[in-house]
């Protein structure tokens, strides 16, 4: 189904033609002047030059050829040459009525789909997760579900930072406090238990410790650089223990994503891609793209047009280490591998941005990836505390991501139950709800490569551009709904009616911008561009609700429009905050 600016587009390109201009200057947009007119063409201003006349009598002959057409119920022609139009109400009706029928609301999905692999949430195994990996999974999973909706086959990989020196300083500091366990005896050939020799809160305690005190004791941190080399050189015992840390983890990152609706399809991490860099180097040596450079092994990268110096790809060390890229390019090759992607795009942080250019740069390069298939990077500004700088407990701490989500539900549970009959099961549920609302809109409401800072009162209040508003707009409208009905009243026999007044008129407009929004949506990839579309629906809709008399209408007939509209309007808002990633309560 056409976008409703594409329908009226079309009309007014047919009115140019008829009056014996080119079609192309017949471009519709939504006025910047809604005082004035709902749409406006201004292509009679850009005709001018090629037909050397004034704009204002191009204007004036196509507007002669729309006079008396169905889908306007004005159309004006103003200095210099502007088209002014306002969609009439008919017209509207039934671009709704096809959309209330329509899958997707007339959403017409991405013509070439791709298959899409989607690196985001990046986690670090046995750390605990922070919020800067907040962002990541909130945006990440957003876009999951936008480039879904569009059609794309989306496959969502959390990438899990598990290799590397941070399994060493567990190890070490572990046998520090432990050394009789089995896991340490090198003569040991039976097998290990089942049962991890430490709990998740011991395991989010070792590594902090065991990371402080590798910057004070040389010692400590030589042994456990010698613990990571002997882990990922085989050593049985420590093998077992990796198992052990890998299960304990992820079991408890699964919870904490859970809690936040985010939902990976592969729980890969960097320590899986490691079978792949021997053959990775020694191609890129044969190919002759790798070099030895001051003993290390590196591929260049820059190129003639760059402005800024991008530094070659540094792919082995001089003592023969692989590095963080080492471990993306040989991950691209599992990937191409495995899944045979179109596209691969990296939500992460902005700061990450040179390093994905020389990583992408050389994985074109050196054939790991194809030259048609896409790399994307979408990167994250940082989320800062109120003054401005990057977000801490009160201490001065990093601050977990599970404490921030506690602390965020409890103050919304206080809110709720201050006003409410619910029970206290169904205050705790609508409270997580509306958190997880709070914290999700309130980051993905910005554009995402700017900086944002996390205000909790701002983010959780009921009013303003907030996901709670949004909720409590959805709310009120289910709340008419079920009134309606327990009044004996079915819903499925209401039907659209055309608008009889402002601010209904309003809100069909707003709901027949749906389209346009979510393609606009998918092409930037912008979860900030659902949330102000969802914003302006959900002020146009508590406008018409307070200039209407719903539920105490007397005109049958009437009612039920508006009943429709309302119908249609919540589940329009519904399917935008699904593709948020977070999803209403029944009350509030
Ligand atoms: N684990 C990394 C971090 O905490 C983020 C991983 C991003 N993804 C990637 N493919 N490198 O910074």
């Amino acid at each position: 189904m056409d976008k409703f600016l594409t329908v009226l587009t079309k009309e007014v390109m047919d009115a140019f033609e008829r009056a014996g201009y080119d079609r192309s200057y017949g471009k519709v947009g939504v006025s910047n002047r809604p005082d004035l007119c709902e749409f406006q063409c201004n292509g009679a201003l850009a005709a001018a030059k090629t037909y050397h006349k004034a704009p204002f009598v191009i204007a004036e002959d196509v507007e002669k050829e729309l006079a008396g057409n169905v889908l306007f119920s004005k159309v004006e022609t103003v200095k210099p040459g502007f088209l002014n139009m306002d969609a009439s109400p008919e017209a509207l009706l039934s671009y709704l009525k096809s959309m209330d029928q329509t899958e997707r609301f007339g959403y017409e999905m991405d013509a070439s789909t791709q298959k899409i692999i989607l690196d985001y949430g990046g986690p670090n195994v046995a750390k605990p997760l922070h919020v800067g990996h907040l962002r990541s999974a909130v945006i990440g999973e957003s876009i999951k579900r936008i480039l879904r909706y569009a059609g794309h086959e989306v496959i969502g990989d959390v990438h899990l930072g598990d290799w590397g020196l941070q399994m060493g300083l567990i190890i070490e500091e572990l046998k520090n406090r432990q050394p009789d366990l089995v896991y340490f005896d090198e003569s040991y050939e039976g097998d290990y238990p089942k049962e991890a020799p430490f709990t998740i809160s011991e395991l989010e305690d070792i590594y902090p410790a065991a990371s402080a005190r590798s910057k004070e004791d040389a010692a400590f941190k030589e042994a456990a650089m010698q613990a990571t080399y002997e882990l990922q050189h085989g050593r049985r015992g420590y093998q077992a223990l990796l198992s052990h840390i890998m299960h304990v983890s992820v079991s408890d990152l699964k919870k904490n994503y859970d809690r936040l609706s985010v939902e990976f399809d592969l729980w890969k991490g960097e320590s899986d891609a490691q079978p792949y860099i021997p053959d990775m180097v020694q191609k890129m040596k044969d190919d002759g793209y790798a070099y030895i450079s001051d003993g290390a092994l590196v591929v260049d990268v820059k190129e003639e047009t760059d402005t800024k110096e991008v530094p070659p790809c540094m792919i082995l060390k001089s003592d023969g280490a692989s590095l963080y890229n080492t471990t993306d390019l040989a991950t691209l090759v599992m990937r191409m591998q495995d899944y045979h992607p179109d596209h691969v795009i990296y939500v992460v942080d902005k700061r990450q941005e040179l390093y994905f250019t020389q990583v992408f740069r050389c994985a074109k390069k050196t054939g790991i990836v194809p030259a048609d298939t896409d790399l994307t990077f979408i990167g994250f500004g940082t989320m800062n505390g109120k003054d401005g700088k990057p977000f801490k407990t009160r201490e001065g701490g990093v601050m977990r991501l599970e404490t921030l989500l506690t602390d965020i539900q409890e103050q919304m549970y206080q809110k709720i139950s201050e006003n409410d009959t619910m029970t206290e099961d169904q205050a705790k549920v609508t409270s997580e709800q509306i958190a997880l609302a709070a914290i999700k809109y309130g980051d993905l409401s910005n554009q995402a490569s700017k900086d944002y800072i996390f205000d909790v009162e701002k983010f959780s209040s009921f009013e303003g551009n907030t996901g709670p508003y949004i909720l409590y707009t959805i709310v009120r409208i289910k709340s008419i709904l079920r009134k309606y009905e327990e009044g004996g009243e079915t819903i499925a026999d209401t039907k659209l009616m055309a608008p009889q007044t402002e601010s209904e008129k309003k809100l069909m407009l707003a709901l027949a911008g749906f389209s346009e929004a979510i393609d606009g949506a998918v092409r930037e990839m912008a979860p900030h561009r659902i949330c102000a579309y969802i914003y302006d629906l959900a002020n146009a809709l508590n406008h018409f609700y307070h200039e209407t008399k719903i539920l105490a209408e007397v005109d049958k007939e009437k009612q039920k429009g508006y009943i429709a509209l309302l119908n249609l309007t919540v589940r329009v808002l519904e399917n935008g905050i699904d593709l948020l990633g977070f999803e209403a309560p029944d009350k509030m």
